[in-house]
């Protein structure tokens, strides 16, 4: 079997056109969606990441504000600027990249970030009501994925799923968002035992470990859908260089169903998801603007 390819590029495309025309509606009544982001240090990644968010929201015909600080800056200016974003009406989604420097505490500065503002959907508050299943901002890249298997009509409802990685960013909020649909979930990490065993059940695997082709296809059960949540630069070898997941593509192709690639996988819809966060946070705005 060859695997499908699921085109996230092509996903997204489609997703943020609908975006974009629902932030012309918005603005056109006097509210254009806003995302301010917030970049501390010199991370290389982080910065292309940071450079892609506001290239997105520029594109979608959102406002956009960067903030750049030293990797030193005292952590008193940066609570100071999210304090003034929290108070800033027009500004809709507040968003400071990590990983942070380590004289930082990223749970302090994330849980500084309104709740109604955390486009991420990292604040606590929202971890808790994506807990409970309730309505919440949800983070980007999970939610994202969530929406590339809907694309696909992938049958979560009594599939077996199987997480790899525990992040917060990642693993654990892709877990509850796989068990809010139906499936029954594994979690497996670094100190899981017999990985192959849980892999080789599953009907859908999540890689999300930060290793490069770390999911082969012998690990995988014909037939299964596989995401690949990783981006990793290869260090040697005749690639060096270049981008590759968390999954050995060339073998599990083979093997899946259906696949993720990487890059023009999930890296899109992480994005997308986060344009989708914004507009909703504008949307609620709107909305208590005319009353309702
Ligand atoms: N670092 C890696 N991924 C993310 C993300 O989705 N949001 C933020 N704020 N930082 C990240």
């Amino acid at each position: 079997m060859t695997a499908r390819i699921l085109d996230g590029n092509a996903l997204a495309a489609k997703v943020r056109e609908d975006i974009a025309k629902d932030a012309r509606v918005l603005t056109e009544q006097g509210i254009q969606p806003c995302l301010a982001v917030i970049l501390v240090g010199e991370n290389p990644a982080s910065s292309v990441y940071v450079r892609n968010k506001v290239a997105a929201c520029e594109k979608a015909g959102f406002r956009s504000l960067k903030f750049v600080f030293a990797s030193d800056v005292l952590p008193e200016i940066v609570f100071a600027k999210i304090a003034e974003l929290n108070a800033d009406p027009s500004v809709h989604g507040i968003l400071v990249q990590l990983p942070l420097p380590k004289h930082f505490s990223e749970d302090q500065v994330l849980e500084a970030i309104l709740p109604t503002k955390d486009v991420d959907g990292f604040h606590a508050e929202n971890f808790g009501l994506l807990l409970q299943g309730r309505k919440a901002f949800y983070p980007c890249t999970p939610w994202g994925v969530m929406k590339m298997l809907a694309s696909e009509d992938v049958v979560i409802k009594g599939a077996e799923a199987v997480v790899i990685g525990r992040s917060n960013i990642v693993g654990k909020p892709m877990a509850v968002m796989l068990l809010a649909q139906g499936a029954t979930v594994t979690i497996c990490h670094s100190q899981t035992k017999d990985l192959s065993f849980h892999t080789r059940r599953a009907d859908i695997v999540v890689a999300a470990v930060g290793r490069p082709k770390f999911l082969t296809g012998d690990m995988i059960k014909p037939g299964a859908v596989v995401v690949d949540v990783g981006i990793n630069r290869l260090q040697e070898g005749p690639d060096a260089g270049k981008l590759c997941g968390d999954v050995d593509f060339e073998s599990a192709k083979e093997v899946a169903s259906l696949i993720t690639p990487v890059p023009g996988g999930v890296g899109p819809m992480t994005i997308t998801m986060l344009l989708a966060n914004t507009l909703e946070s504008a949307r609620r705005v709107a909305a208590k603007a005319a009353g309702n």
